[in-house]
């Protein structure tokens, strides 16, 4: 008997129905500047484009007590098991006295989720805001860290943005900026770097601090607080102080918190969200609509980069060379803008700013002569990261932003 061959019809493929519809995005212009640096040869050139601290030697180091941190952990750590969804509570607790200070900080009424970096924890509270009043609108200076706009935009909340620094002048725009906010509506959200400002290096000072204080607690207006850089500008205490101020006027508050800078933990995405509630009651809410969304974006953290802060913040010993390591870090900072500063009179502003970032008044001409006739690379959008800079090269930066026209000739 003859077995009838099986019948192959041949399977007709409906056309791509899905990626044919995705638009290109334009690339990150921080990495065609590091692609771009990576392939020039020239042995002198200078890299003010990254975004992380540099050593002396050009290096972004493990800090001593973090390497000391993970050495322990390696050898004692007793499993991998999930953290669970709000990260490690001692975590979180541990940086309480260190964020808000020994008087503040109550776990109960301020709920932390530990996040992937500070830009989940951007993320994460972006979230909240869209499922707690999804009219809230957000209100943002500018320039600021590029990844602030499209963070809320993902999840549907409305950006107003304001001018928050005048470039030319290398200056806050502090009146034109609370007259800004004095347009946001109660429930709005406004977003503050607590320190180091990222691209500017123009921090509020006390007063400023207050005033703005007082507008969010009198037309009902609600902080978001961005905290990437805490102990990289004066030091812990000081450069929380801004943040504390508003914290204790207002009942409602955000708090993205990185310890990937401060720490020097970067690629172990370390991060938490503490929000300010104003009862114990709708703290849990708060805690409880948290724990959803970090389910359903990451599910849990990483792990890593918080049991090594935890390690180093149980440790008496480890913390104070921590913190020995990252005031020598931010003297660091200072001794090189003060260099910068004193090479020529009109980058005496960059002297006074804080953190690793400076924005110049640039046009696109003039970075690509920066980057072709000197090999010195900055952002394009004029953003350099001082720690790029080697102290020696400063009258040479100078120099060369004197002779493209960034700045006046003396
Ligand atoms: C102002 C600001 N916020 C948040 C972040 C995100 O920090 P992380 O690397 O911890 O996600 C950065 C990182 O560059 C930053 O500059």
């Amino acid at each position: 008997m003859e077995i009838a061959a099986p019948q192959h019809r041949p399977l007709t493929v409906r056309k791509a129905p899905m990626f044919e519809l995705l638009k290109p995005m334009p690339a990150d212009p921080l990495l065609q500047i590091i692609t771009a640096h990576r392939a020039d040869p020239r042995e002198d050139k200078i890299d003010l484009g990254v975004g992380v601290y540099r050593d002396e030697a050009g290096h972004t180091p493990v800090m001593r007590a973090v390497k000391a941190a993970e050495k322990i952990l390696v050898g004692e750590q007793p499993s991998k098991g999930y953290l669970g969804i709000v990260g490690d509570p001692i975590f979180t607790d541990l940086l309480r006295p260190i964020i808000f200070g020994a008087e503040r900080g109550d776990a109960e009424l301020i709920p932390a989720v530990q996040t992937p970096g500070g830009g989940g924890a951007l993320r994460l509270g972006a979230e909240l805001i869209a499922t707690a009043r999804p009219s809230a609108k957000l209100w943002l200076g500018t320039p600021s860290w590029p990844n602030h706009r499209p963070i809320f935009e993902a999840v549907g909340v409305e950006v107003r943005e304001y001018a928050f620094a005048d470039l030319h002048k290398q200056e806050l725009l502090f009146d034109p900026m609370m007259d800004a906010l004095s347009e946001a509506s109660a429930g709005d959200v406004v977003l503050l770097h607590g320190c180091c400002h990222n691209p500017t290096g123009l921090d509020l000072d006390h007063a400023q601090w207050e005033a703005v204080a007082d507008l969010c607690a009198r037309n009902g207006l609600v902080p978001f607080v961005d905290l990437a850089y805490q102990g990289l500008g004066e030091n812990l205490e000081a450069d929380a102080a801004g943040f504390r101020t508003i914290f204790d006027k207002v009942p409602e508050l955000l708090l993205a918190y990185s310890c990937d800078k401060n720490f020097g933990l970067y690629r172990e995405r370390t991060g938490a969200l503490y929000v300010k509630a104003p009862n114990n009651e709708l703290a849990r809410n708060v805690a409880s609509n948290l724990a959803v969304h970090a389910r359903v974006s990451w599910s849990m953290p990483p792990d890593h980069g918080a049991a090594v802060v935890r390690k180093i913040l149980e440790d008496a010993d480890l913390t104070s060379d921590w913190r020995a390591e990252l005031s020598d870090m931010a003297q660091r900072i200072h001794a090189v803008r003060s260099a910068i500063a004193s090479a020529a009179e009109p980058l005496a502003p960059i002297a006074r700013q804080h953190g690793l970032f400076s924005n110049l008044a640039v046009s696109t001409a003039q970075v690509d002569a920066l980057r072709k006739e000197y090999g010195i690379y900055i952002a394009p959008s004029g953003r350099m990261n001082v720690m790029g800079l080697r102290i020696e090269d400063a009258p040479r930066l100078a120099d060369a932003l004197t002779s493209v026209g960034v700045i006046p000739k003396q």
